[in-house]
Protein backbone atom coordinates (compact mmCIF):
# COMPACT_ATOMS: atom_id res chain seq x y z
CA UNK A 1 0.00 0.00 0.00
CA UNK A 2 1.71 3.39 -0.89
CA UNK A 3 1.26 5.45 2.77
CA UNK A 4 2.16 9.17 2.77
CA UNK A 5 4.70 9.55 5.10
CA UNK A 6 4.27 12.83 6.37
CA UNK A 7 5.43 13.16 10.12
CA UNK A 8 9.00 14.63 10.33
CA UNK A 9 9.92 11.51 12.67
CA UNK A 10 9.34 8.60 12.13
CA UNK A 11 7.90 7.54 14.66
CA UNK A 12 4.80 9.77 13.97
CA UNK A 13 4.08 6.75 11.60
CA UNK A 14 4.80 3.68 14.09
CA UNK A 15 2.26 0.33 14.46
CA UNK A 16 0.16 0.89 17.13
CA UNK A 17 2.00 -2.11 18.82
CA UNK A 18 5.51 -0.35 18.00
CA UNK A 19 4.44 2.63 19.98
CA UNK A 20 2.38 1.03 23.12
CA UNK A 21 5.77 -1.12 23.75
CA UNK A 22 7.95 1.99 23.46
CA UNK A 23 5.19 3.98 25.81
CA UNK A 24 5.47 0.91 28.48
CA UNK A 25 9.30 1.03 28.26
CA UNK A 26 8.89 4.85 28.59
CA UNK A 27 6.30 4.81 31.63
CA UNK A 28 8.13 2.03 33.58
CA UNK A 29 11.13 4.36 33.73
CA UNK A 30 9.40 7.04 34.69
CA UNK A 31 7.28 5.79 37.75
CA UNK A 32 10.83 4.28 38.98
CA UNK A 33 12.17 7.33 38.18
CA UNK A 34 9.59 9.60 40.38
CA UNK A 35 9.56 7.34 42.89
CA UNK A 36 12.61 7.08 43.02
CA UNK A 37 14.17 10.59 43.20
CA UNK A 38 11.10 12.28 44.38
CA UNK A 39 9.75 12.06 47.98
CA UNK A 40 6.39 13.22 46.97
CA UNK A 41 5.84 10.55 44.61
CA UNK A 42 7.56 8.03 47.25
CA UNK A 43 5.24 8.98 50.03
CA UNK A 44 1.96 9.36 47.79
CA UNK A 45 2.86 5.84 46.04
CA UNK A 46 3.46 4.04 49.47
CA UNK A 47 0.41 5.63 51.32
CA UNK A 48 -1.68 4.39 48.42
CA UNK A 49 0.19 1.11 48.67
CA UNK A 50 1.32 1.02 44.74
CA UNK A 51 4.93 0.76 43.98
CA UNK A 52 7.15 0.58 40.49
CA UNK A 53 7.14 -2.67 39.90
CA UNK A 54 3.08 -3.02 39.83
CA UNK A 55 3.00 -1.51 36.78
CA UNK A 56 2.65 -4.19 33.96
CA UNK A 57 0.35 -3.01 31.19
CA UNK A 58 0.27 0.87 30.23
CA UNK A 59 -3.34 0.54 31.91
CA UNK A 60 -2.13 -0.08 35.07
CA UNK A 61 -1.11 3.53 35.63
CA UNK A 62 -4.67 4.06 36.50
CA UNK A 63 -3.28 2.44 39.92
CA UNK A 64 -1.14 5.26 40.54
CA UNK A 65 -2.17 8.72 42.29
CA UNK A 66 -2.99 11.62 40.31
CA UNK A 67 -1.14 14.94 40.27
CA UNK A 68 -2.54 18.35 40.94
CA UNK A 69 -1.32 22.02 40.98
CA UNK A 70 -1.61 21.94 44.84
CA UNK A 71 0.88 19.33 44.94
CA UNK A 72 3.31 21.32 42.74
CA UNK A 73 2.81 24.70 45.03
CA UNK A 74 3.19 22.58 48.23
CA UNK A 75 6.54 21.24 46.74
CA UNK A 76 7.58 25.31 46.05
CA UNK A 77 9.92 25.70 44.67
CA UNK A 78 12.12 22.89 43.87
CA UNK A 79 10.68 19.42 45.96
CA UNK A 80 9.55 18.15 42.37
CA UNK A 81 12.66 17.90 40.66
CA UNK A 82 13.87 14.31 40.35
CA UNK A 83 17.25 15.69 39.08
CA UNK A 84 20.02 17.70 41.54
CA UNK A 85 19.21 21.48 40.84
CA UNK A 86 22.59 21.76 38.99
CA UNK A 87 21.62 19.21 36.10
CA UNK A 88 18.29 21.71 35.84
CA UNK A 89 19.49 24.54 33.18
CA UNK A 90 15.78 25.87 32.77
CA UNK A 91 12.87 27.07 35.30
CA UNK A 92 9.83 28.26 34.23
CA UNK A 93 6.91 29.20 36.16
CA UNK A 94 2.83 30.15 35.76
CA UNK A 95 1.85 32.53 37.96
CA UNK A 96 -1.30 31.55 38.63
CA UNK A 97 -3.95 33.48 39.95
CA UNK A 98 -3.84 33.14 43.63
CA UNK A 99 -0.95 32.16 45.73
CA UNK A 100 2.45 30.73 44.86
CA UNK A 101 4.20 30.01 41.51
CA UNK A 102 3.69 26.64 39.93
CA UNK A 103 7.51 25.85 39.36
CA UNK A 104 8.96 23.55 36.42
CA UNK A 105 12.64 22.65 35.67
CA UNK A 106 14.17 20.95 32.52
CA UNK A 107 17.32 19.01 32.49
CA UNK A 108 19.77 19.36 28.67
CA UNK A 109 18.03 16.59 27.59
CA UNK A 110 14.36 17.90 28.36
CA UNK A 111 15.54 21.04 26.36
CA UNK A 112 15.99 18.87 23.58
CA UNK A 113 13.29 16.91 23.80
CA UNK A 114 10.76 20.05 24.06
CA UNK A 115 12.94 22.04 20.93
CA UNK A 116 12.46 18.57 19.01
CA UNK A 117 8.83 18.18 19.88
CA UNK A 118 7.63 21.80 18.64
CA UNK A 119 9.83 21.46 15.26
CA UNK A 120 7.73 18.13 14.80
CA UNK A 121 4.85 20.56 15.71
CA UNK A 122 5.58 23.23 13.42
CA UNK A 123 6.18 20.49 11.01
CA UNK A 124 2.60 19.38 11.34
CA UNK A 125 1.83 22.68 10.78
CA UNK A 126 3.12 22.67 7.77
CA UNK A 127 5.85 24.81 8.51
CA UNK A 128 9.81 23.88 6.71
CA UNK A 129 13.25 24.96 7.22
CA UNK A 130 14.30 28.29 6.07
CA UNK A 131 10.95 29.72 7.11
CA UNK A 132 10.38 32.57 8.80
CA UNK A 133 8.74 32.15 12.09
CA UNK A 134 7.23 35.40 13.90
CA UNK A 135 7.05 34.54 17.62
CA UNK A 136 4.81 36.93 19.56
CA UNK A 137 4.21 34.29 22.03
CA UNK A 138 5.41 36.24 25.40
CA UNK A 139 8.81 35.62 26.09
CA UNK A 140 10.35 34.56 30.36
CA UNK A 141 8.37 32.54 32.71
CA UNK A 142 5.74 31.58 30.69
CA UNK A 143 6.86 28.44 28.45
CA UNK A 144 5.24 30.31 25.30
CA UNK A 145 7.47 32.24 23.80
CA UNK A 146 10.95 30.33 24.51
CA UNK A 147 9.59 26.61 23.61
CA UNK A 148 8.00 28.47 20.30
CA UNK A 149 11.14 29.98 20.03
CA UNK A 150 13.79 26.65 20.44
CA UNK A 151 11.31 24.58 18.43
CA UNK A 152 11.52 26.86 15.36
CA UNK A 153 15.37 27.11 15.77
CA UNK A 154 15.72 23.45 15.53
CA UNK A 155 13.44 23.10 12.61
CA UNK A 156 15.97 25.24 10.76
CA UNK A 157 13.92 28.49 10.53
CA UNK A 158 14.62 31.68 10.52
CA UNK A 159 12.71 33.21 14.06
CA UNK A 160 11.72 36.39 15.21
CA UNK A 161 11.26 37.03 18.63
CA UNK A 162 8.93 39.28 18.61
CA UNK A 163 7.18 38.27 22.52
CA UNK A 164 3.92 39.52 23.27
CA UNK A 165 2.74 43.39 22.95
CA UNK A 166 3.84 46.53 21.14
CA UNK A 167 0.88 45.48 18.72
CA UNK A 168 2.45 48.61 16.34
CA UNK A 169 5.96 47.05 15.98
CA UNK A 170 4.06 43.36 15.43
CA UNK A 171 2.78 44.62 12.17
CA UNK A 172 5.38 46.92 11.16
CA UNK A 173 7.88 43.88 11.48
CA UNK A 174 5.36 41.36 9.91
CA UNK A 175 4.94 43.64 6.71
CA UNK A 176 8.90 44.61 7.12
CA UNK A 177 9.94 40.78 7.86
CA UNK A 178 8.14 38.99 6.01
CA UNK A 179 7.43 35.60 7.63
CA UNK A 180 5.58 32.74 6.76
CA UNK A 181 4.55 31.41 10.00
CA UNK A 182 3.42 33.23 13.40
CA UNK A 183 3.03 31.52 16.67
CA UNK A 184 0.90 33.23 18.86
CA UNK A 185 -2.76 33.26 21.16
CA UNK A 186 -5.79 33.12 18.38
CA UNK A 187 -7.36 36.10 20.37
CA UNK A 188 -3.95 38.44 20.25
CA UNK A 189 -3.81 37.55 16.89
CA UNK A 190 -7.29 39.17 16.09
CA UNK A 191 -5.64 42.52 17.75
CA UNK A 192 -2.98 42.53 15.44
CA UNK A 193 -5.40 41.95 12.29
CA UNK A 194 -7.19 44.79 14.35
CA UNK A 195 -4.01 47.02 13.81
CA UNK A 196 -3.08 45.78 10.33
CA UNK A 197 -6.74 47.18 8.92
CA UNK A 198 -6.25 50.18 11.43
CA UNK A 199 -2.43 50.96 10.01
CA UNK A 200 -4.58 50.51 6.36
CA UNK A 201 -3.06 47.18 5.25
CA UNK A 202 -5.34 44.22 4.44
CA UNK A 203 -4.46 41.19 6.87
CA UNK A 204 -4.81 39.08 3.39
CA UNK A 205 -2.49 41.06 2.15
CA UNK A 206 0.26 39.79 4.52
CA UNK A 207 3.16 36.97 3.68
CA UNK A 208 1.96 34.44 6.86
CA UNK A 209 0.30 31.77 5.77
CA UNK A 210 0.33 29.20 8.72
CA UNK A 211 -1.05 30.33 12.51
CA UNK A 212 0.46 28.66 14.89
CA UNK A 213 -2.55 29.16 17.92
CA UNK A 214 -2.60 27.76 21.58
CA UNK A 215 -2.63 28.98 24.89
CA UNK A 216 -5.45 29.40 25.06
CA UNK A 217 -9.28 27.99 23.36
CA UNK A 218 -11.08 28.62 21.30
CA UNK A 219 -13.70 27.18 18.52
CA UNK A 220 -14.04 25.94 14.94
CA UNK A 221 -15.74 29.15 14.56
CA UNK A 222 -13.03 31.48 15.69
CA UNK A 223 -10.41 29.24 13.31
CA UNK A 224 -13.18 29.82 10.20
CA UNK A 225 -12.92 33.71 11.35
CA UNK A 226 -9.58 34.39 11.57
CA UNK A 227 -8.72 32.15 8.07
CA UNK A 228 -11.36 34.24 5.94
CA UNK A 229 -10.15 37.15 7.14
CA UNK A 230 -6.11 36.61 7.48
CA UNK A 231 -5.76 34.03 4.17
CA UNK A 232 -3.89 31.50 6.34
CA UNK A 233 -3.83 27.92 8.19
CA UNK A 234 -4.84 28.39 11.57
CA UNK A 235 -3.89 25.01 13.42
CA UNK A 236 -4.09 24.26 16.87
CA UNK A 237 -0.90 23.44 19.24
CA UNK A 238 -1.69 22.23 23.04
CA UNK A 239 0.59 22.08 26.13
CA UNK A 240 0.63 23.19 29.53
CA UNK A 241 3.72 24.20 31.47
CA UNK A 242 3.29 21.70 34.00
CA UNK A 243 3.84 19.01 31.46
CA UNK A 244 6.02 20.49 29.51
CA UNK A 245 4.91 23.88 27.36
CA UNK A 246 4.01 24.32 24.10
CA UNK A 247 4.17 21.35 21.98
CA UNK A 248 2.33 18.28 24.29
CA UNK A 249 -0.09 18.04 21.25
CA UNK A 250 -0.35 19.84 17.50
CA UNK A 251 -2.88 19.95 14.79
CA UNK A 252 -1.78 18.50 11.41
CA UNK A 253 -2.64 20.92 8.76
CA UNK A 254 -3.73 18.28 6.48
CA UNK A 255 -6.16 17.08 8.23
CA UNK A 256 -7.21 20.29 11.05
CA UNK A 257 -8.97 17.54 12.94
CA UNK A 258 -7.50 18.33 16.49
CA UNK A 259 -3.91 18.42 18.28
CA UNK A 260 -2.83 15.23 17.66
CA UNK A 261 -1.04 14.06 21.29
CA UNK A 262 2.94 13.24 20.73
CA UNK A 263 2.13 9.64 22.50
CA UNK A 264 5.92 8.83 22.25
CA UNK A 265 6.67 11.19 25.22
CA UNK A 266 3.18 11.52 26.85
CA UNK A 267 0.17 9.13 28.19
CA UNK A 268 -3.12 10.97 28.13
CA UNK A 269 -5.71 9.32 29.90
CA UNK A 270 -9.55 11.21 30.04
CA UNK A 271 -11.36 10.75 33.31
CA UNK A 272 -14.55 11.77 34.78
CA UNK A 273 -13.63 14.88 36.58
CA UNK A 274 -15.87 14.51 39.76
CA UNK A 275 -15.12 10.70 40.15
CA UNK A 276 -11.23 10.27 38.96
CA UNK A 277 -12.67 7.32 36.78
CA UNK A 278 -12.00 6.79 33.18
CA UNK A 279 -14.72 7.90 30.89
CA UNK A 280 -16.17 5.82 28.16
CA UNK A 281 -13.92 5.43 25.07
CA UNK A 282 -14.53 9.12 23.16
CA UNK A 283 -16.51 10.52 25.27
CA UNK A 284 -15.18 14.05 26.90
CA UNK A 285 -13.87 14.83 30.78
CA UNK A 286 -10.82 15.87 31.80
CA UNK A 287 -7.54 14.88 30.12
CA UNK A 288 -5.17 13.46 32.40
CA UNK A 289 -1.17 13.50 31.22
CA UNK A 290 1.98 11.49 32.48
CA UNK A 291 5.31 12.44 30.87
CA UNK A 292 7.06 9.56 29.39
CA UNK A 293 10.65 10.84 29.19
CA UNK A 294 10.86 14.01 31.31
CA UNK A 295 13.95 13.66 33.44
CA UNK A 296 14.22 17.34 35.91
CA UNK A 297 10.21 16.83 36.80
CA UNK A 298 8.49 13.32 35.50
CA UNK A 299 4.54 14.03 36.52
CA UNK A 300 2.57 10.81 37.19
CA UNK A 301 -1.18 11.33 35.82
CA UNK A 302 -1.52 15.62 36.21
CA UNK A 303 -4.89 16.35 36.07
CA UNK A 304 -5.03 19.25 33.73
CA UNK A 305 -8.34 20.48 34.48
CA UNK A 306 -8.89 20.83 30.20
CA UNK A 307 -11.83 19.19 29.12
CA UNK A 308 -11.71 17.30 25.89
CA UNK A 309 -12.02 13.81 24.43
CA UNK A 310 -9.61 11.24 23.02
CA UNK A 311 -10.07 11.31 19.35
CA UNK A 312 -8.27 7.99 17.14
CA UNK A 313 -5.67 8.34 15.04
CA UNK A 314 -5.55 10.08 11.18
CA UNK A 315 -3.34 11.99 9.98
CA UNK A 316 -0.69 10.33 12.30
CA UNK A 317 -0.25 6.98 14.29
CA UNK A 318 -1.05 9.09 17.53
CA UNK A 319 -4.18 9.88 19.17
CA UNK A 320 -5.84 13.16 18.90
CA UNK A 321 -8.00 15.37 21.49
CA UNK A 322 -10.70 17.38 20.57
CA UNK A 323 -11.16 21.27 21.03
CA UNK A 324 -10.40 21.46 24.28
CA UNK A 325 -14.48 23.62 25.39
CA UNK A 326 -12.83 25.01 28.25
CA UNK A 327 -10.66 24.02 31.60
CA UNK A 328 -13.05 23.03 34.28
CA UNK A 329 -11.95 26.29 36.59
CA UNK A 330 -13.33 28.41 34.12
CA UNK A 331 -16.64 27.29 33.39
CA UNK A 332 -18.99 29.63 35.19
CA UNK A 333 -22.60 28.33 36.99
CA UNK A 334 -25.29 30.84 36.27
CA UNK A 335 -28.42 29.66 38.13
CA UNK A 336 -27.38 26.24 38.28
CA UNK A 337 -26.73 25.90 34.33
CA UNK A 338 -23.34 25.60 33.43
CA UNK A 339 -21.60 27.25 30.39
CA UNK A 340 -17.73 27.91 29.44
CA UNK A 341 -16.90 31.17 26.97
CA UNK A 342 -15.95 28.88 23.93
CA UNK A 343 -20.11 28.61 23.61
CA UNK A 344 -20.73 32.04 23.35
CA UNK A 345 -17.89 32.42 21.59
CA UNK A 346 -19.88 30.18 18.62
CA UNK A 347 -22.88 32.19 19.07
CA UNK A 348 -21.37 35.33 18.82
CA UNK A 349 -19.17 34.50 15.47
CA UNK A 350 -22.05 33.09 13.98
CA UNK A 351 -23.16 36.82 13.55
CA UNK A 352 -21.30 38.58 10.86
CA UNK A 353 -22.17 42.05 12.25
CA UNK A 354 -20.18 40.59 15.22
CA UNK A 355 -16.26 40.81 16.23
CA UNK A 356 -14.65 38.20 17.68
CA UNK A 357 -13.85 40.24 20.69
CA UNK A 358 -16.20 39.80 24.34
CA UNK A 359 -16.43 39.39 27.90
CA UNK A 360 -18.23 37.50 30.22
CA UNK A 361 -19.47 39.30 33.49
CA UNK A 362 -20.79 37.94 36.15
CA UNK A 363 -22.61 39.62 39.30
CA UNK A 364 -24.91 38.58 41.75
CA UNK A 365 -27.62 40.66 43.12
CA UNK A 366 -28.95 38.96 46.24
CA UNK A 367 -28.65 35.21 45.95
CA UNK A 368 -29.42 35.49 41.98
CA UNK A 369 -26.36 35.55 39.60
CA UNK A 370 -26.47 37.73 36.68
CA UNK A 371 -24.94 37.32 33.18
CA UNK A 372 -23.93 39.79 31.27
CA UNK A 373 -22.03 39.44 27.70
CA UNK A 374 -20.31 42.37 26.43
CA UNK A 375 -19.11 42.52 22.83
CA UNK A 376 -18.63 44.39 19.83
CA UNK A 377 -19.60 45.48 16.24
CA UNK A 378 -16.56 44.68 13.25
CA UNK A 379 -15.13 47.61 11.64
CA UNK A 380 -17.22 47.09 8.48
CA UNK A 381 -20.37 47.16 10.96
CA UNK A 382 -19.70 50.19 13.16
CA UNK A 383 -21.57 52.55 11.34
CA UNK A 384 -25.00 50.64 12.88
CA UNK A 385 -27.44 52.91 14.53
CA UNK A 386 -28.63 52.15 18.51
CA UNK A 387 -31.36 50.89 17.47
CA UNK A 388 -29.64 48.16 14.99
CA UNK A 389 -27.43 47.17 17.95
CA UNK A 390 -30.58 46.73 20.01
CA UNK A 391 -31.46 44.43 17.26
CA UNK A 392 -28.43 42.74 16.99
CA UNK A 393 -28.53 42.36 21.06
CA UNK A 394 -31.71 40.70 21.12
CA UNK A 395 -30.77 38.17 18.54
CA UNK A 396 -28.00 37.00 20.30
CA UNK A 397 -29.71 37.26 23.25
CA UNK A 398 -32.69 34.53 22.06
CA UNK A 399 -29.42 32.13 20.57
CA UNK A 400 -27.90 31.89 24.38
CA UNK A 401 -31.09 31.00 25.56
CA UNK A 402 -31.95 28.78 22.96
CA UNK A 403 -28.63 27.23 22.47
CA UNK A 404 -27.31 27.39 26.30
CA UNK A 405 -30.48 27.83 28.03
CA UNK A 406 -29.13 30.86 30.11
CA UNK A 407 -30.87 34.39 29.58
CA UNK A 408 -28.06 37.45 29.79
CA UNK A 409 -27.73 40.47 29.39
CA UNK A 410 -26.17 42.04 25.71
CA UNK A 411 -23.92 44.91 25.36
CA UNK A 412 -23.30 45.43 21.95
CA UNK A 413 -20.43 48.28 21.41
CA UNK A 414 -18.72 50.13 19.03
CA UNK A 415 -15.51 48.24 17.51
CA UNK A 416 -12.91 48.61 20.54
CA UNK A 417 -15.48 48.81 23.34
CA UNK A 418 -14.22 45.78 24.91
CA UNK A 419 -11.45 45.35 26.67
CA UNK A 420 -8.06 44.23 24.32
CA UNK A 421 -5.38 42.08 26.35
CA UNK A 422 -2.19 43.49 25.11
CA UNK A 423 -0.62 40.20 25.27
CA UNK A 424 -1.20 36.44 25.40
CA UNK A 425 -4.44 34.84 27.21
CA UNK A 426 -7.45 36.20 26.54
CA UNK A 427 -9.61 37.17 29.65
CA UNK A 428 -12.81 36.24 28.90
CA UNK A 429 -14.74 35.97 32.03
CA UNK A 430 -14.89 38.36 34.76
CA UNK A 431 -16.73 37.29 37.77
CA UNK A 432 -17.15 40.06 40.41
CA UNK A 433 -19.30 37.64 42.22
CA UNK A 434 -18.32 37.37 46.35
CA UNK A 435 -16.37 34.37 47.04
O1 LIG B 1 -0.24 27.89 27.67
C1 LIG B 1 1.62 26.52 26.97
C2 LIG B 1 1.36 26.90 25.57
C3 LIG B 1 2.00 27.99 25.03
C4 LIG B 1 0.54 26.13 24.78
C5 LIG B 1 1.82 28.35 23.71
C6 LIG B 1 0.33 26.46 23.45
C7 LIG B 1 0.96 27.56 22.93
P1 LIG B 1 0.25 27.29 30.56
O2 LIG B 1 0.39 28.74 30.69
O3 LIG B 1 0.75 26.40 31.63
O4 LIG B 1 0.95 26.77 29.26
O5 LIG B 1 -1.29 27.04 30.33
C8 LIG B 1 -1.77 25.76 30.03
O6 LIG B 1 -3.58 26.63 28.70
O7 LIG B 1 -3.98 23.64 30.58
C9 LIG B 1 -5.10 24.85 28.78
O8 LIG B 1 -6.07 25.18 29.73
C10 LIG B 1 -4.70 26.10 28.01
N1 LIG B 1 -4.31 25.75 26.64
C11 LIG B 1 -3.09 25.59 26.14
N2 LIG B 1 -3.16 25.30 24.81
C12 LIG B 1 -4.48 25.24 24.49
C13 LIG B 1 -5.20 24.99 23.30
C14 LIG B 1 0.67 27.14 27.97
N3 LIG B 1 -4.60 24.74 22.15
C15 LIG B 1 -3.25 25.80 29.82
N4 LIG B 1 -6.55 24.99 23.38
C16 LIG B 1 -3.81 24.45 29.45
C17 LIG B 1 -7.18 25.25 24.55
C18 LIG B 1 -5.21 25.52 25.67
N5 LIG B 1 -6.55 25.53 25.69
Amino acid sequence: MLEMKRGRDPIEHASQDELRALQLERMKWTVRHAYENVAHYRKKFDAMGVHPDDLKTLEDISKFPFTTKQDLRENYPFNMFAVPREKVVRIHASSGTTGKPTVVGYTQHDIDTWADLVARSIWAAGGRPGDIVHVAYGYGLFTGGLGAHYGAERLGCSVVPMSGGQTEKQVQLIRDFGPHIIMVTPSYFCNIMEEMQRQGMDPKSSSLRIGIFGAEPWTGRMREDIESHAGLDAVDIYGLSEVMGPGVAMECVEAKDGPVIWEDHFYPEIINPDTGEPVAEGEPGEMVLTSLTKEAMPIIRYRTRDLTNLLPPTARSMRRIGKITGRSDDMIIIRGVNLFPTQVEELILKMPELAPQYQLVVTREGSLDSLEVLTELRAEFDHLCDEDRTALARRLGHSLKNYVGISAKISIQHTGGVERTLTGKARRVIDKRPR
